[in-house]
């Protein structure tokens, strides 16, 4: 049978952009011989808008399932002011909770074409190829004791930072797999100065380094420091290594070294199924992008590169995903631009399907 792929475009841009990644798909289909069962459903404000809840159960049997899910987008003005329990967004935490995707991958990537675009000197990151590992589905965000209490005569606000051996171990061993098919380095990062959680991070992810992993190249930094040394001289990395909150801090700056929320494509993975290939949710880093929905203004590649990542880390197919973004290398490099993309310099944008275009011809 071939692999399953569940696809969820959500609203807004979504599935402007998600339109793109069909036809994508469909290409590789004909001249790579590389079919999908390719099935759609409705994620986000779509869904509660035909089901009354952002993610309907047999939605989310479906997502269980499936070899992979490709996301759009969720969300937008017309669902602002529902109730938190049926908000988009919560359709998206619950498939990362119920696929119990602990380890969120968002790669900063530069392309040559686009070094100038960055919020760096162009040779700070021109060959920029990073990837932070970041920790989805514990610690602060979620630890317990949490919530805004009484103390005395004022109010006090409580979150609680806290990791397992565990938790830290199975995310630690992500990180190393990943290295092993890159340049093999990883560098975690934590604050084992001033945190416990960060001295137990430290020590849990040395300890399996030491005992499976110790051909990577393994470093610990502050993630602090981090934080500097990712705008100060970020080629030194290659797997960024890191927990939830410093890791949404640390994404979003790396994020910014390549340009646009356009180009930022990222990977949920959970443990490996029977069959070897990990629970995985593929997904743009942008929302839904609802100053520009419905005027073809939207740039695909962020989406694009999310299947790109698809073919590699779900379906072992790391050529065909190189294949992939040497096109889109090439689409940038004879300069080609969605509105997002230009510059100061200005000239004409193309439309989302233009866009579409360009690509397949360079594939
Ligand atoms: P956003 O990412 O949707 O948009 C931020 C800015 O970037 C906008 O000016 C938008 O036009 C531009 N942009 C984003 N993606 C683009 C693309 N592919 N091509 C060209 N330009 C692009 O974030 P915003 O505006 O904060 O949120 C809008 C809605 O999306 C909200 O309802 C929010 O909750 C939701 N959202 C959903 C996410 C998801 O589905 N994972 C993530 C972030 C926000
Ligand atoms: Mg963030």
């Amino acid at each position: 049978a071939n692999p399953s792929l569940l696809i969820l475009p959500g609203d807004g841009i979504g599935p402007e952009v998600m339109e793109e990644v069909k036809r994508v798909i469909a290409w590789f289909g004909d001249k790579r011989s590389l079919a999908f069962d390719v099935s759609e459903d409705l994620v986000g404000g779509a869904a509660y808008d035909a089901h009354g809840t952002p993610l309907h159960d047999d939605t989310m049997a479906r997502a269980l399932q499936a070899d992979a899910v490709l996301l759009g987008a969720v969300g937008g003005p017309k669902y602002d002011d529902l109730d938190f329990s049926v908000k988009p967004e919560r359709g998206l935490l619950r498939l990362r909770k119920e696929m119990d995707l602990f380890s969120n991958l968002r790669p900063a990537q530069c392309f040559d074409a686009l070094a100038d675009f960055s919020s760096l000197k162009k040779d700070l990151v021109a060959g920029l190829d990073i990837m932070i590992v970041r920790e989805l589905t514990s610690g602060v965000y979620f630890g317990e004791p949490r919530g805004i209490f009484e103390e005395g005569n004022e109010r006090v606000g409580i979150n609680t930072q806290r990791y397992t051996e565990s938790e830290i171990d199975r995310v630690a061993r992500s990180a190393f797999e990943l290295a092993r098919r890159r340049s093999n380095k990883v560098c975690s990062m934590e604050k084992a100065n001033v945190m416990e959680s960060g001295i137990l991070w430290r020590e849990v992810v040395q300890k399996v380094h030491d005992e499976d992993y110790p051909d990577v190249e393994l470093s610990h930094m502050y993630a602090d420091n981090g934080a500097m040394q990712l705008v100060r001289a970020p080629k030194q990395f290659d797997v960024i290594l890191t927990d939830n909150l410093f890791g949404d801090i640390l994404s979003d700056c790396a994020a910014m070294l390549t340009g646009s929320l356009g180009m930022l494509p990222s990977a949920s993975l959970g443990a490996p199924a029977a069959n070897g290939r990990p629970k995985a949710l593929y997904e743009p880093v942008h929302g839904s992008a609802p100053d520009i929905t419905g005027q073809a203004k939207a740039n695909p590649i962020a989406c694009i590169l999310s299947f790109a990542m698809a073919l590699r880390y779900s379906f072992d197919q790391g050529d065909e995903a190189a294949r992939l973004e040497a096109a889109i290398e090439t689409v940038l490099a004879n300069g080609a631009r969605t509105a997002d993309l230009m510059g100061e310099e200005g000239g004409t944008p193309i439309s989302t399907t233009e866009m579409g275009d360009e690509i397949l011809k360079a594939l």
